[in-house]
C-alpha cells in the first residue's frame, strides 16, 4: 500500500440474487482531506459481518448501502476521514483484533442477547444457531459459564466436532445433514428453554416446536434470508406456538445495551483470562481480497469472528 494513494472497495451494483465478486470493484482515490471536527484514519482490519450482506436489501438499522459508493462496514478502503464525535477511544490490548471479535460488537451481542434477553437458569437447555460463527461460538461458550445444556447447529461435521470438542458445547447438529429436527430433538431431549436465533428460517421454525413452555427466544439475525431473494413464507407456528406454550420472542440491537458496556467488557475479559472462553479469528490478509472474505463467510467459509487485515 502507497501512502499517497487511497484504495477503495466500491459496491457498484446492489445484488438482486446472491452475492458476488462482479458486485465489487476496486478504484483508488486520494487520501481523504479531514475538515474541521473530522479525524484521519489509516484502516488495519476491517470488520466483516453477516448484516453487510443484509444492509443491502434497503434501510434496517442504518442507511441502505447505495451502488457505486464505498462498502460499508467500517469502511472498505485504506483510509478514511471520519467525524471525531463517531469514534470512541478503545483500551490498548493485546492481540488488538480481539477488540473486533470478542470486546467488539460479536462478544457484545453474544453477551447482552444471550443474558438480557434469553435470561438463561443453570441446569436449562440453550440452543444455538451459526454456532460456529463470530457470534454463536460466544454465546454457546457464556451459556457454558451459566451452567446450561448448550447444543449448537452449524453447517458440517468439521465445524460440529469442534463445537463440543473444543469449545465444550453439550451437542452440536448439522443442519445440511438433512433431518435437523430429529438431530434436534437428540441432542435437546428436555426441550429448548432458550434459542438464541441467527438465522431465521425453517431452523428457527425447527426450534420453535421443540421449545418449552415460557422459554425465550432472542432473534438476534436472519441470515439464511440475507444472500439472494427471502422466502416468501414465514415459519409455521408464528404465533400459534407462542401463544400455546407462552413462550417470549424478542428482537434486539446491540447498540441497544451499550450503557452496560463496561460490565459487560469486564465479564468477558474475566472468561478470557480464566480461559473459559476460547478466542477464535479468522483473519484473512489484504484488502483486496474483503469480497472474496464476505462471500465466504455468507457461504459458511469462517470459524469465529472473520476479518481483513488491511
Ligand atoms: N442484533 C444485533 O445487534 C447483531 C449484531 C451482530 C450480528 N448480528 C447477527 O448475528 C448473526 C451472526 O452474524 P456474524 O456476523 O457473527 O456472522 P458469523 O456467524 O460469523 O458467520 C455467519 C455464519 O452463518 C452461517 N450461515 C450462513 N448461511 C446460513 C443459512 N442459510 N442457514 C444457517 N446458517 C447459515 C454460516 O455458518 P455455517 O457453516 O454454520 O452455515 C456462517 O459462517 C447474523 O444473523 C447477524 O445479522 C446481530
Amino acid at each position: 500500500m502507497s501512502d499517497t494513494v487511497n484504495r477503495q472497495i466500491l459496491l457498484v451494483e446492489k445484488p438482486t440474487g446472491k452475492l458476488g465478486p462482479e458486485h465489487f470493484k476496486l478504484s483508488k482515490a486520494g487520501i481523504p482531506e479531514p475538515n474541521d471536527g473530522e479525524v484521519l484514519l489509516k484502516v488495519r482490519y476491517i470488520s466483516l459481518d453477516a448484516a453487510n450482506r443484509a444492509w443491502m436489501h434497503g434501510a434496517t438499522y442504518r442507511a441502505a448501502v447505495e451502488a457505486n459508493t464505498v462498502m460499508a462496514g467500517g469502511g472498505w478502503q485504506d483510509f478514511a476521514a471520519v467525524p471525531a464525535k463517531h469514534l470512541s477511544k478503545m483500551p490498548k490490548l493485546e492481540p488488538m483484533t480481539h477488540l473486533l471479535s470478542v470486546y467488539g460488537i460479536a462478544g457484545l451481542t453474544a453477551y447482552f442477547g444471550l443474558l438480557d434477553i434469553g435470561k438463561p437458569r443453570d441446569g436449562e437447555t440453550v440452543v444455538v444457531s451459526a454456532a460456529a460463527g463470530s457470534v454463536g461460538s460466544i454465546v454457546g461458550q457464556i451459556a457454558k459459564i451459566r451452567g446450561c445444556h448448550v447444543v449448537g447447529i452449524a453447517g458440517g461435521k468439521d465445524k460440529c466436532d469442534w463445537l463440543v470438542n473444543e469449545l465444550g458445547f453439550d451437542a452440536a447438529v448439522d443442519y445440511k445433514d438433512g433431518a435437523v429436527f430429529k438431530a434436534l430433538r437428540a441432542a435437546a431431549p428436555n426441550g429448548i428453554d432458550v434459542y438464541f436465533d441467527n438465522v431465521g428460517g425453517d431452523i428457527l421454525e425447527a426450534c420453535l416446536a421443540q421449545m418449552n413452555n415460557r422459554g425465550r427466544i432472542a432473534c438476534c439475525g436472519a441470515i439464511s434470508q440475507y444472500d439472494g431473494v427471502p422466502s416468501a413464507t414465514g415459519p409455521r407456528g408464528v404465533p400459534g406456538l407462542i401463544v400455546v406454550k407462552r413462550l417470549v420472542m424478542q428482537g434486539f440491537i446491540v447498540m441497544d445495551f451499550m450503557e452496560q458496556r463496561d460490565q459487560a467488557l469486564k465479564d468477558l475479559q474475566s472468561w478470557v483470562a480464566s480461559g473459559k472462553l476460547k478466542v477464535q479469528e479468522d483473519v484473512i490478509g489484504g484488502l483486496e481480497n474483503t469480497p472474496k472474505a464476505l462471500i465466504g463467510l455468507l457461504a459458511g467459509e469462517n470459524r469465529g469472528k472473520r476479518m481483513v487485515k488491511v
